[in-house]
This record gives structure tokens, sequence and C-alpha cells, in this order.
């Protein structure tokens, strides 16, 4: 199709990538028909879909913007996906102007047109690392010249957990991003769930995902909770507790009208470290 991206290095157009699929669903060009026939299977079995999607990168968005409002002016967006609308570095200076992101997701794709995220170079990085080896990401001098782990920051990891295996300990990474975190930092996570969900639809989300890029591994809300293990999480609306919220409710504007089916398929929370 005229308006696909060229074929990058790295970038396999038969293996649906769950980037991909992703910047699909939310109306992006950097996909392709092996990517689409997912999506569009999926979502003529799921008609929430689309909701699900637009409650995670609606959370990822204000999550990002409330962090920034705390004075953080700098965020670590792992799992950052393609270029899309609201990208983390947007979003965050229109609070801190000078604010610098590292984006880093283990996609060919944002490798190959990640540099449409780097609107000023010397506030973003883009970086290819896998979520699952954090000595090589939280090693990785382009992050290291960006960032600096003595001073707090925003981790944002919204909608990547899932796609991570228990066999790969998913808490205990994310044990290791928190350690490596100062004091006054803020971790943002969403986690698709099958708590709320028909299991005939939960089925079609692991059976359509199976031949992905990456597989999916929903979860309950105890065990999104212990991906918060060390942090105070923050109220997600006025006169909550410290509780996961479901992902449209967070700071939600009209919190009874983000209260869709779609929202419900997936947990999240902020969470501060003392
Ligand atoms: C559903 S998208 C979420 C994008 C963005 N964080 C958001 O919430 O809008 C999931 C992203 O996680 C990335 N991802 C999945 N597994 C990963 C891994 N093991 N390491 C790094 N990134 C991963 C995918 O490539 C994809 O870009």
């Amino acid at each position: 199709m005229a308006n696909e991206p060229d074929i990058a290095p790295g970038v396999d157009r038969s293996v649906p990538s769950v980037a991909r699929i992703y910047d699909y669903m939310l109306g992006g060009n950097y996909n392709f028909p092996a990517d689409r026939a997912v999506a569009d299977r999926a979502m003529a079995q799921v008609p929430e879909l689309r909701d699900i999607i637009l409650a995670n990168r609606g959370f990822h968005g204000r999550a990002a913007r409330w962090i920034a409002e705390r004075g953080i002016s700098q965020f670590l967006d792992i799992g950052s996906g393609l270029p899309t609308a609201g990208n983390t570095h947007d979003t965050v200076r229109a609070v801190v102007p000078d604010a610098r992101v590292a984006y880093v997701d283990n996609d060919p794709m944002v490798a190959a047109y990640g540099d449409q995220l780097l609107s000023s170079p010397q506030h973003t990085r883009v970086i290819i690392a896998d979520v699952r080896d954090p000595d090589r990401l939280l090693g990785d001098p382009q992050l290291l010249g960006l960032l600096d782990f003595s001073r707090p920051m925003g981790l944002l990891i919204t909608g990547v957990l899932h796609f991570v295996a228990d066999s790969s300990d998913p808490w205990g990474l994310m044990a290791r991003y928190v350690g490596a975190l100062a004091p006054g930092s803020y971790v943002a996570v969403s986690h698709s769930t099958y708590d709320n969900v028909p299991p005939r639809s939960v089925q079609v989300g692991q059976e359509e995902y199976a031949n992905a890029s990456e597989q999916m591994h929903f979860r309950s809300r105890d065990e999104v909770h212990r991906f918060f293990t060390g942090l105070e999480i923050e109220p997600p609306y006025e006169g909550a507790g410290p509780v996961l919220a479901f992902m449209g409710e967070w700071h939600a504007e009209d919190l009874a009208a983000a209260d869709s089916d779609g929202s419900r398929w997936g947990y999240c929370a902020v969470g501060r470290k003392p």
C-alpha cells in the first residue's frame, strides 16, 4: 500500500509485531498486512478492543503529565512503542519544557522510525533494548548519557509487562528497575487483566497473539499489585485510597464516563519510591 513504510533492517513484515498491531489500533501507519489481520480479527471478536487501547494510551499520557507536574524532568519510557499522537516528550514538555525522555523498545520498527521522536535530539534518545535484560538496558551508554539516576525520574512501563512471561520473572525485573531509581521517583504501570473479562475474550487475546512477536499474559489484580512492591501507590482519583484503578479511571475528567468495558481490561497505578 502507498502509505506503508519501507522495510527497515531487522523488520520482518510477515510476523505480526505487538508494536505495529498497537500502532494500527491507534490509527497509525507503521504497520503491515500481517499486523492488521491480527488486529482486525481480534477487533471483530472483541468489539471493545479499540477502547482498551485508547484507555491504556490515555492512562500513559495522564500519568506522564501528572508526574511532570510533580516537578520531574527526566523520564524513562520502557516499551514506548512507535511514534504516535501524544508522544511522551510532547506530553511532559508541555509541563517541563526541557524535560528529557529516553524511549526504550525491543522492536526494530522503533529503531527504524524512532527518529521521529527526536524532535530535540539533546533531550531525547531512542534505545533498542529488551525489558527482560535489565543489565543491558540500565547500562546502556546512551541512556546513562541522557538520564541521571541519582536524581528522581519518571519510569513509565505501560502496556508492556503483559508481554513478559512468568518464566522471565516480571516481578524480579520490576524490582531491578525500581531499585535503580532515586528516592522521590515515580513509576507508572498498566497491565491487562482477565479479572473482569469474559473468558472467551481473554482466549481471543491469547490466541491472536500466539504467533506474534510477543505473547499475551493476562494477570490478576494481586499479581499486578505486586509490581508496586517497594512503592507507595498514589490515590488514582480524588477520594480514593492507595489502590489500583482501571485504566480509564486514573485521574479521569469524568470518572463515571471513564468506567467503560474497555477500561476494565487493565489495571494501572502510579507509585512513588519513598
Ligand atoms: C502495547 S504497546 C504499549 C506502548 C506504550 N507503552 C503505551 O502504553 O502506549 C507495547 C510495547 O512494548 C514493547 N515491548 C514488548 N515486549 C518488550 C520487551 N521484552 N522489551 C522491550 N519492549 C517490549 C512492544 O514492542 C510495544 O512497542
